[in-house]
């Protein structure tokens, strides 16, 4: 049976995941008719300039506004006659969440807590939860998470994803909401804030800066392009059944340091740089408190019953997205120089 999806508020959408959901809801991938309301709180990772493609676009607005305030919240649903909201709100970075986990408590459990009593007044809504596999823990050397794998979660971060599922999970089985929750595995591409993994090797390579990597290197993740994740939750909205939890996973499964010389493999060949000019940029610093060794995803439960598999390879996504960062040099400096701050604050804090 389909969904229709017809007003949906996507809470988060100036982040990287959402964003990049919005920009597909509104091509010519989809028929989507309806309107779509972004609400974000534009934190250090929101950047509205990640949706200058779609600023204008008639089914489009942006609302400043933190997901904790529960009455903004269900205005807006009221409003805009909303009937989905998919939340990707959320403190994201693990890093952060060791140096200050207080922010992560209060955005992804508190506010997700909001949103979900804020929907519970308004039955009829329909809740997508978008969530991580460091819920899960950590794997050895072999196996995979599958969507009854227990959850396990390391890291301050993952802990509140791990708390704010459970919610999700305690508000569809106590009040019957309608809801579906998705655990998807690490995301690249474009517009990825310069703090996360791919981002800072691609650019320190580019720039000729070290490029540290914790440990040994030898911590797996699986890789996803944003752009098949947002195929994947638009796809869920539609089709996923209600109260279902789904794994999404790109099935590349790299460690570190041979993603990052995957990377400098690639820009060496476009710089026709020498190989080990790049090579001697590796610099390993002190591991990560706690770091997970290994994720791996099972998401043949959104292939058996969607048909959803990731549109490109690895290298592919790996090369659009390098390509993508050579060709944005004016995004990179206006994050990096923080003048996509100013234009935030110029354009809508305090109206
Ligand atoms: N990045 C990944 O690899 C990955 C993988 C799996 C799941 N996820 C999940 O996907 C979601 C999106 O991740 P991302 O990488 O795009 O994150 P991000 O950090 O790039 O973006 C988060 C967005 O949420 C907004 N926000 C933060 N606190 C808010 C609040 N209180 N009210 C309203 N808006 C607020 C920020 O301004 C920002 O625009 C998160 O829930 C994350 O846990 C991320």
């Amino acid at each position: 049976m389909e969904r229709a999806v017809r007003n949906i508020l996507v809470t988060g959408g100036a982040g990287f995941i959402g964003s990049a959901f919005i920009r597909y809801l509104l091509s010519s991938q989809t028929q989507f008719e309806g309107l779509c309301l972004n609400l974000d709180a534009l934190t250090y990772a929101g950047n509205l300039e990640n949706l200058r493609s779609v600023e204008n676009d008639p089914r489009y607005c942006f609302v400043h506004g933190d997901i904790r305030q529960q009455s903004l919240v269900q205005d807006l649903i009221s409003e805009h006659q909303i009937d989905t909201v998919i939340h990707f709100a959320a403190e994201s970075h693990v890093d952060r969440s060791i140096l200050g986990p207080q922010a992560f408590i209060e955005t992804n459990i508190v506010g997700t807590f909001h949103l979900l009593e804020a929907v519970r007044k308004h039955p009829h809504v329909h809740f997508h939860h978008v969530s991580t596999d460091e819920v899960y823990g950590s794997l050895g050397p072999t196996g995979v998470f599958t969507e009854e794998t227990p959850y396990q979660p390391n890291s301050p971060y993952s802990a509140s994803k791990a708390a704010s599922d459970h919610l999700v999970r305690a508000y569809t089985h106590t009040y019957g909401l309608s809801t579906c929750l998705s655990n998807c595995s690490n995301n690249y591409g474009s517009y990825q804030f310069p703090e996360k993994l791919i981002p800072v090797m691609i650019l320190n390579t580019l720039n000729r800066k070290p490029l540290p990597i914790y440990g040994e290197g030898v911590n797996v993740r699986d890789w996803l392009h944003v752009d098949d994740h947002a195929s994947a939750l638009y796809l869920l909205l539609k089709k996923g059944r209600k109260g279902e939890t789904y794994n999404i996973g790109g099935g590349a499964e790299w460690r570190n340091i041979d993603l990052v010389h995957k990377i400098i493999d690639i820009i060496s060949t476009i710089e026709q740089a020498p190989l080990t000019e790049l090579q001697a940029l590796i610099t390993f610093i002190k591991d990560r408190p706690g770091h997970d060794l290994r994720y791996a995803i099972d998401c043949s439960k959104i292939t058996r019953e969607l048909g959803w598999r990731p549109s490109r390879t690895f290298e592919e996504g790996l090369r659009e997205t390098i390509d993508w960062v050579i060709q944005n040099p004016l995004w990179i400096e206006n994050v990096q120089s923080g003048v996509y701050r100013q234009w935030i604050e110029t354009n809508y804090v305090g109206r």
